[in-house]
């Protein structure tokens, strides 16, 4: 997944203070290299961020430019295989985010037809297969013939030397067009230039746009010109937040839940009660209700089938990117999608799949405008705010929020009221405990986190965010299931964290076992009559959400020990927008 973003305007645009600027706003979507290129022909590109490029090139001005932000798929982390590519004469430049398929065979016939490829990627037969179109045809020929010709996922921007105009096609990948006071903005979503309006179009699949500094036109995959509705967004300003005076966004962000779990239950009682009592009546009146997600969003929904199950809804969940593989769905299912960016490829697919089989669909996000609302029946916001660590924090915590909220409804027994106030209390009772915890994990290779029923999702939780931040291998395992083949990996001093709430004796005797093999135990705890030393007493019901928190304080605090790019972690990417 990627980040473009090009700019075309009247008058000459900083290629530095405008474009870059605008970029760094999607870096979240990749930063393994970043490049740009204008219409006067001039290209900069380089691996590493955006700030250490925006350092080390002159500034420059035009009045048509493209740029792009990387997450490596196909092809090294190296100058030449970042962004833009070009044709063999240097005319034609292009910015890509998505995969395409079928660059192999693509890229043999091009050769065949004496093309010259500099670089390892799929991107770099976007160039060469308009450029053999262009001897023959004009660039709307051309681009129909790479509707049709090419197979996969693409978000491309093009630009030709001495033409002060952008192509942008849009397949799978998000896109949308930003219409600015003096300019235009075609860009990965609406932050890279929710600072500079409120105005955008989104394309559909296999629509194409012109679009030059007085006008813009889009197009349907045959060529035939389109009318597309000019999108008003709104945009809270919390959603224009910086780090403020913390060192990293996780911390600061960590430290925002409370703030953003009682925002989130305000809109819930306010503005949005009326559309989670509508979900709340599908749910209670539909065949089936299946969720799919990734990632920590699959975790919350663990959660909520949990909550759900609870009150006798049977409910389901699966990884998105497996749903169509091991789940049925029809006219009669109720399809609820989580997703913090909306932008998920996987989840975008499972969506998609879904909707073609009849069923409703529901999602649960935090970026609004984002492609999962807007593919949706109901879209529930989770108002995290923007959320610029690439770790999930804040935005699984509204999640689980709002699914506790829709539970509540339907008859599960929670005081919504009092968690902004219990996350805060967690918080600054524990963070020094964690703090010294993590000093003593921090040279592990391994820990396993274990929980049984509602804290078996947290256990996932807390282990992905000490593989994705912290770098330790960690697993997050039914407290049950660990003596089934597990335990063989449990030696002297393995760390083992241990949820119990309440009076989980289940849980307590599978931390004896390991403990009996030389595990050393570190409980998350309710009080309980044990000999097990309580290292962190969550004392409350709101158990799962509040050792998540424990947990992402766990990691944070590792991470920074070990000097680790907490808020940018290697091979990562906030939103995974490819496959
Ligand atoms: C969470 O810390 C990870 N960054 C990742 O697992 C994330 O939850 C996953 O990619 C899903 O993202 P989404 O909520 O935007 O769909």
């Amino acid at each position: 997944m990627c980040g473009i973003v090009g700019l075309v305007s009247d008058s000459e645009i900083s290629i530095k203070e405008d474009l870059l600027k605008s970029l760094k706003r999607l870096e979240y979507r990749g930063y393994d290299s970043v490049g740009c290129a204008d219409t006067k022909g001039n290209v900069e590109k380089d691996v590493g961020e955006i700030s250490k490029f925006m350092e080390q090139i002159k500034d420059s001005k035009a009045s048509c430019a493209i740029s792009h932000t990387r997450w490596a798929t196909h092809g090294g982390v190296t100058k030449t295989n970042s962004h833009p590519h070009w044709d063999c004469k240097k005319k034609l430049f292009i910015v890509h985010n998505g995969i395409i398929d079928n660059y192999q065979e693509i890229k043999n016939e091009l050769i065949d037809k004496d093309h010259v490829f500099v670089t390892q990627t799929d991107s770099e037969v976007i160039s060469h297969f308009l450029e053999e179109e262009l001897k023959s045809k004009n660039m709307v020929e051309a681009i129909k013939s790479f509707i049709k010709r090419i197979h996969g996922t693409y978000a491309i921007l093009i630009i030709e030397k001495d033409n002060n105009t952008i192509y942008a096609i849009k397949k799978d990948s998000p896109l949308v067009l930003g219409l600015a006071k003096d300019r235009f903005y075609l860009a990965s979503d609406i932050y890279a230039f929710s600072d500079a309006t409120n105005k955008a179009i989104f394309f559909e699949d296999e629509e194409f746009a012109i679009v030059d500094s007085n006008k813009y036109n889009f197009y349907d995959s045959d060529g035939k010109e389109i009318k597309k509705e000019i999108y008003e967004f709104a945009w809270d300003l919390y959603q224009e937040e910086s780090v403020q005076n913390y060192p990293h966004y996780m911390i600061k962000e960590i430290h925002e839940q409370p703030t953003a779990s009682q925002r989130l239950i305000n809109s819930l009682d306010g503005e949005q009660n009326a559309k989670i009592k509508n979900i709340a009546e599908l749910i209670k009146n539909s065949k089936s209700v299946v969720f799919t997600a990734a990632g920590s969003s699959y975790y919350a929904s663990l959660l909520g089938i949990y909550f759900l199950n609870r009150i006798g809804i049977n409910a389901q969940t699966l990884i998105a990117s497996e749903f169509h593989n091991f789940m049925l769905v029809d006219k009669d299912t109720l399809f609820i999608a989580i997703s913090q960016s909306g932008e998920t490829m996987d989840v975008v697919s499972a969506t998609k799949w879904a909707k073609e089989r009849g069923a409703k669909i529901v999602s649960i996000v935090n970026v609004p405008h984002s492609t999962l609302q807007r593919m949706s029946d109901i879209s529930l916001e989770i108002h995290a705010g923007p959320e610029i660590c690439v770790a999930a924090t804040k935005t699984f915590t509204n999640q689980v929020v709002a699914l506790l909220y829709l539970s509540s409804l339907l008859g599960f027994t929670v005081n919504m009221q009092t968690i902004p106030g219990k996350i805060d209390y967690v918080i600054k009772e524990n963070e020094d405990i964690v703090r010294d915890i993590a000093d003593g994990l921090c040279d592990k290779k391994d820990i396993y986190i274990l929980g049984r029923g509602l804290c078996y999702p947290p256990s996932r939780e807390i282990a992905l965010k000490l593989k994705e931040i912290s770098y330790i291998h960690a697993e997050g395992m039914m407290g049950g299931e660990l003596k089934h083949g597990t335990i063989a990996l449990i030696e002297e001093g393995t760390p083992v964290i241990a949820l119990i709430p309440g009076k989980d004796y289940d849980m307590y005797s599978n931390a004896k076992e390991v403990e009996a093999r030389g595990a050393k135990i570190i409980t998350m705890a309710n009080m309980m009559d044990s000999d097990f030393k309580i290292d962190v007493t969550i004392n409350d019901g709101k158990f799962a959400i509040l050792s998540v928190i424990i947990g992402q304080l766990l990691t944070y605090y590792i991470a920074l020990k070990k000097n680790l790019p907490i808020d940018k972690p290697r091979n990562l990417a906030k939103s995974v927008t490819v496959k």
